[in-house]
């Protein structure tokens, strides 16, 4: 390892914007930390490993820097019959590899370079999402890159996988889902060139077996999907790259609010031209819930976006375009309802009291029913995670919540884990990386999900700051290959 932060708080100084520094800055070690102090007790029913990824720069950036450029790191948390272990390690991406050897930043982020240039090579960071399939764990970006495959206990990177993704974008997105029942992993991938969408399914075993072109009007934004038992559900949103900045390269986004939100049901296994697209409300989705069928209906549960309004309750374009790109959330947990045989579509603000994100579930049913989500309370200032909430997603109704300090603290997404031989969908844990920026404790938390007010059963504890990151995923032993070894 050839860096080595001298500044803690801003190991690249104050230059290259908020997202390098305080709790946000990079850590230069990579770790395994067994035996931690523990204050509760780990319940010897939670086996298992929760991972989760982030951006984690590892040299000075050139330029501008954007908190979807930090080369991808993964901090793990693993529980074996009461015992844990703590893992953290960079992605090896052909990038980061290249840049280690080099000793410095070799590639230019979104903000200087929108898709990468000769003269201004991207990295495709994988730092943004991480799923369990087919007993390994795989990474990808939110601008849609090429996927990776690791092994989530050691870490280790396996491999990139471009055999999983296909012409004319070449690139997965983050928040493929992957269904549990069959083995299947569903994703999208999105371009600026025509026809600016493709969905793809790969298969347990590393196949891809279906991948089709998805024709939209334009260039669109979009930063999730949902998937049923037997659909997937494809979003079009009304947020697109500004046109001249998109020619002159730079970032700059548009929400415009005379576009609806629109989503297409596809069949897992259909043809581009058997989808169908629904109207709603124009706003802005970065996180789905989850999906399920009822009877000839759809169901998407969603963190909607709220558009910011203007004095005269119009949306603001301006303002909401700004808030969509700098990652300050404003959402509310909300319903869709598409009917495939009538056509007829419902909406429905399922809570209107909290503003709260990164959502999760029992990944278990991902595509089937869940009445319980976990998410996070937002700051509306910024990125910051205040509190973890419980939510029930028929009636909305907040179920539970903890936070040591909406004022001094940073959770990461809470995923949930079910418990051994699990009763209810919610009988498991809830866990959440904690870092108290008041007292400088960092945790790794574990919550009884059946009782979130309670307060964390165990709270595990760390030498040092883990920064917040972005998506995580909880794997069982029985979804893990390396686990018996
Ligand atoms: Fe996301």
């Amino acid at each position: 390892m050839n860096s080595k932060f001298i500044d803690e708080d801003a190991p690249f100084g104050h230059d290259h914007g908020p997202m390098l520094t305080g709790p946000f800055a990079p850590i230069a070690e990579e770790q395994v930390l067994e035996n931690l102090p523990v204050e509760g007790e780990i319940p010897k029913d939670l086996n298992g490993i929760y991972l989760r990824n982030g951006p984690n720069q590892q040299f000075e950036p050139k330029g501008s820097h954007h908190y979807f450029d930090g080369e991808g790191m993964l901090h793990t948390g693993l529980f074996r019959d009461g015992k844990f272990t703590y893992r953290n390690k960079w992605v090896r991406t052909d990038g980061w590899k290249k840049n280690d050897d080099a000793g410095e930043e070799l590639y230019w982020g979104v903000m200087n370079s929108l898709k990468g240039s000769e003269d201004k090579p991207m990295n495709d960071a994988a730092n943004t999402d991480v799923i369990g399939h087919g007993g390994k764990a795989v990474v990808s970006w939110y601008l849609a890159g090429v996927p990776y495959i690791l092994d989530p206990l050691t870490l280790e990177t396996i491999k990139a996988a471009p055999e999983y993704v296909s012409g004319p974008g070449k690139g997965m997105s983050a928040h493929f889902k992957v269904d549990e029942h069959t083995g299947d992993m569903l994703y999208f991938d999105y371009f600026t060139e025509k026809p600016h969408m493709s969905y793809g399914v790969v298969s347990a075993d590393g196949k891809l077996t279906h991948h089709v072109p998805i024709e939209l009007p334009g260039d669109r934004l979009m930063h999730d999907m949902g998937v049923t038992e037997n659909y997937s559900i494809l979003h079009d949103v009304p947020v697109y790259h500004d046109e001249e900045a998109l020619k002159a390269d730079r970032h700059k986004i548009r929400f415009d609010s005379s576009l609806p939100m629109r989503f297409g049901v596809i069949p897992r296994f259909g043809a581009s031209d058997s989808i169908r697209w629904f109207d709603f409300s124009p706003c802005f989705i970065y996180h789905v819930v989850n999906c399920w069928e009822e009877g000839d209906e759809i169901v998407m549960v969603a963190c909607r976006y709220m558009p910011a309004k203007k004095a005269d309750g119009s949306i603001d374009e301006e303002r909401t375009a700004k808030m969509i790109g700098s990652l300050q959330m404003d959402a509310r947990l909300w319903s869709y309802r598409m009917n495939l045989k009538t056509g007829e579509t419902q909406e429905k603000c399922l809570n209107a009291d909290h503003n709260v994100e990164f959502p999760t579930y029992n990944s278990l049913d991902t595509g089937r029913y869940t009445q319980w989500a976990y998410l996070v309370d937002h700051d509306p200032k910024m990125l910051r995670w205040t509190g973890i909430r419980k939510m029930n997603t028929d009636t909305g109704e907040s179920v539970g919540e903890w936070t040591d300090g909406h004022d001094d603290c940073w959770y990461s997404e809470p995923w949930f884990a079910p418990a051994d031989n699990p009763q209810s969908e919610d009988h498991g844990y809830v866990v959440s990386f904690c870092w108290n920026a008041k007292s400088k404790v960092q945790e790794l938390q574990v919550f009884d999900a059946l009782d979130i007010n309670k307060g964390p059963v165990a709270r595990i504890k760390m030498p040092g700051r883990i920064p917040p990151g972005f998506h995580a995923c909880w794997m069982k032993p029985e979804q893990i290959d390396s686990w018996a070894a």
